[in-house]
């Protein structure tokens, strides 16, 4: 063996560095564990703890597995082999819980071209999905645009792309069936496989679950016929925004837009479907989710740090405007055959368009990773995302363009991470989905590597988060956030009710919840963390100076628009 090592370890290290770290680390044969995100860090900056994880390749081996935590009464939780939501929802409870890991559940099971539907175990990815069902002649119509996730993790935080027709564009609206293992009693040997249908009104708590309920081993999707796209990019300027968002949904089926708030400027996307004797073979590689040579990202970084340290806020504009320009240029990484971008409409097939992510690709030639890989210096960012109704979009846009009126560069910042980008969600049956038609608002934006540190125009975005989330209900993205976005938000579901009912009847003994999801589900105290700093970090809505960051000049203020918001202002400059 000894006489292996050097080269073996030479493997280890280049895979390492091009594939996303496993989250899940454990200091031998799988236990003493800690879980974290993709990110490496959770919003409070916590990682967590598991005695043990366990890998189940098959139903049977989950049905042990959640049998044996139930007899021994273990706090356990489902985690993914990449980990992508921000939030705790991955932490077993306390230092002792187990982690049941989707990895190896990795596998497509059938694909009956007939009915159009695809039988997955809930670990495969979305791009496995996408690239099975294409090599059937089938498409999932709607689906993130990033292919990095599994089944089961994106069911778990109801994820969704950007679509109002049909079904709408979350992915658990297309879901027929599912079987999911929950804890039970002796008389059931302590597990339980419930397999529910469109027929079962349980099916409406399993498919935004949360990871609440149990492990779901397998999910079947209803598919279409495999289809053909053309997509146009129009960029206009957005004064009339507010007034084109939510008919712009209803024109155009893939439709979504791109918001640049200080540059004044709107990306409509105009995508729909065509006959597939269009020609075409458009692909899109998004640029965003690249890889990057580790000195370009740690460069970027660093240039953040510094305008972030002398509060350059025209150097940040100067930058947003560039990344924009570039990006622009690019055509976000949309080509009409895979290498080059020759004009619009760029017609492909589905899937080649729905989705991508290459920063996920094995690269062994250089030190490249996905830019926020925590393993690098690199991106890293606050994430808010949360959805409003049609009916009072119009007026949340406008608020932020009042904003906008009264503080341009406070946001420049996020335009260094492609502004604001605009989604449409459908109203779903899910008891945790979406309860109207709505759009979806995704907001990414630096974070310091020291919790201490305020942002530069901290206040302003601060502002926009709690417009959205509070003055217009905007329900949160359960699998983004910091733990402001979700204070109160059961409150916003009207099934919620029915999903806690489900929870008890299927985890009684709350084996699969944790002290922060039961914050989080109104259950418990706590999500507020009330501490020095905290707003910063999202922990809170300020409301006293020393939640901000007083000895570096950010003291508690009311909004400027929304005089009812609370956010860190930095005064005397
Ligand atoms: C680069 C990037 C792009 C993204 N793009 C989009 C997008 O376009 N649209 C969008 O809506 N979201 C997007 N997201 C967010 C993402 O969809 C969600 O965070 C998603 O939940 C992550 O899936 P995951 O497989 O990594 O699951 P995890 O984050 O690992 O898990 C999420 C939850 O699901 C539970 N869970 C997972 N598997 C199971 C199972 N088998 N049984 C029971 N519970 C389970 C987990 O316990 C956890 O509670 C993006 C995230 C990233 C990092
Ligand atoms: C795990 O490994 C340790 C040594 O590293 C060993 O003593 C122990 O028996 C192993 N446990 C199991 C369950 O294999
Ligand atoms: C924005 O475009 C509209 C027409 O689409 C035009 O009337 C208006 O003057 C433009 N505003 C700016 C600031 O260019
Ligand atoms: C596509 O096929 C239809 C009939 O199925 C035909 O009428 C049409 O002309 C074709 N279009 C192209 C661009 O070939
Ligand atoms: C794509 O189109 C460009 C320009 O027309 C051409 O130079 C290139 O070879 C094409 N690539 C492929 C893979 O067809």
């Amino acid at each position: 063996m000894s006489h292996l090592s050097p080269f073996f370890f030479m493997l280890c290290f280049y895979v390492a560095v091009s594939t996303p770290e496993d989250p899940i680390k454990c200091s031998s044969n799988n236990t003493h564990c800690t879980v974290t995100n993709s990110y490496g860090i959770f919003p409070d900056r916590s990682i967590c703890e598991a005695e043990q994880v366990f890998y189940p390749r098959e139903e049977e081996e989950i049905v042990k597995v959640v049998a044996w935590a139930s007899q021994n009464k273990k706090k356990v939780k489902v985690g993914t082999r990449f980990s992508h939501s921000i939030p705790k929802w991955v932490c077993p409870e306390g230092q002792n819980g187990w982690m049941i890991s989707t990895k190896y559940l990795n596998r497509v099971l059938e694909i009956d071209a007939e009915k159009r539907t695809m039988k997955v175990q809930s670990g495969v990815t979305l791009k496995q999905v996408i690239n099975e069902a294409a090599k059937a002649g089938l498409a999932l119509p709607y689906t993130p645009y990033w292919w990095g996730l599994t089944i089961g993790g994106i069911m778990g935080t109801g994820a969704h792309g950007s679509s109002l027709w049909g079904k709408g564009s979350s992915v658990h609206q297309h879901v027929l069936h599912l079987t999911i293992v929950t804890p039970s009693g002796p008389h059931d040997g302590y597990a339980k496989v419930h397999t529910l249908t469109e027929q079962h009104e349980y099916l409406n708590a399993a498919k935004v679950s949360l990871g609440l309920l149990g492990v779901i081993s397998q999910i079947t999707l209803k598919l279409e016929p495999l289809f053909k796209r053309s997509i146009t990019y129009l960029t206009k300027n957005d004064s009339d925004l507010g007034d084109q968002a939510a008919a712009f949904g209803q024109q155009h089926e893939f439709a979504d837009i791109i918001w640049y708030p200080y540059q004044h400027k709107a990306v409509y996307r105009v995508d729909d479907r065509v006959p597939i004797n269009t020609s075409g073979t458009g692909v899109y590689d998004f640029i965003p989710f690249r890889s990057l040579p580790s000195q370009e990202l740690a460069f970027i970084r660093t240039t953040e740090d510094v305008q972030e340290l002398i509060s350059d806020a025209d150097g940040k504009c100067l930058f947003a405007k560039i990344a924009t320009n570039n990006l622009m240029a690019k055509v976000y990484g949309l080509t009409n055959n895979g290498t080059m971008f020759t004009g619009f409409p760029v017609v492909g097939f589905h899937n080649d368009l729905q989705a991508s992510g290459s920063c996920l690709d094995i690269d062994t030639s250089a030190k490249m990773t996905c830019p926020w890989d925590s393993r690098v210096k690199g991106e890293f960012f606050h994430q808010t995302a949360f959805s409003i109704d049609l009916s009072v979009v119009k007026n949340f846009i406008e608020d932020v363009q009042k904003l906008v009126e009264l503080e341009p560069k406070g946001f420049c910042g996020i335009e260094n991470y492609n502004g604001i980008l605009m989604r449409y969600v459908k109203a779903s049956s899910a008891y945790l989905g979406k309860q109207e038609d709505a759009i979806d608002f995704d907001i990414t934006y630096y974070r310091s590597k020291d919790p201490m540190t305020p942002r530069l125009y901290e206040d302003i975005i601060e502002e926009v988060e709690q417009l959205g989330i509070f003055k217009y209900g905007g329900k949160p993205h359960w699998g983004k956030n910091r733990n402001v976005a979700f204070e109160g938000v059961m409150n916003k579901y009207k099934n919620a009710g029915k999903f806690l009912k489900v929870k008890d009847e299927y985890d009684s003994q709350g084996l699969f919840s944790s002290e922060w999801t039961d914050q989080v589900l109104g259950l418990k105290q706590g999500l507020t963390i009330s501490k020095e700093g905290c707003a910063l970090e999202g922990l809170c809505i300020c409301s006293q100076d020393n939640h901000c960051a007083p000895s570096k000049g950010y003291f508690c203020r009311p909004g400027k628009v929304y005089k009812e918001a609370r956010v860190c202002a930095r005064l005397g400059s």
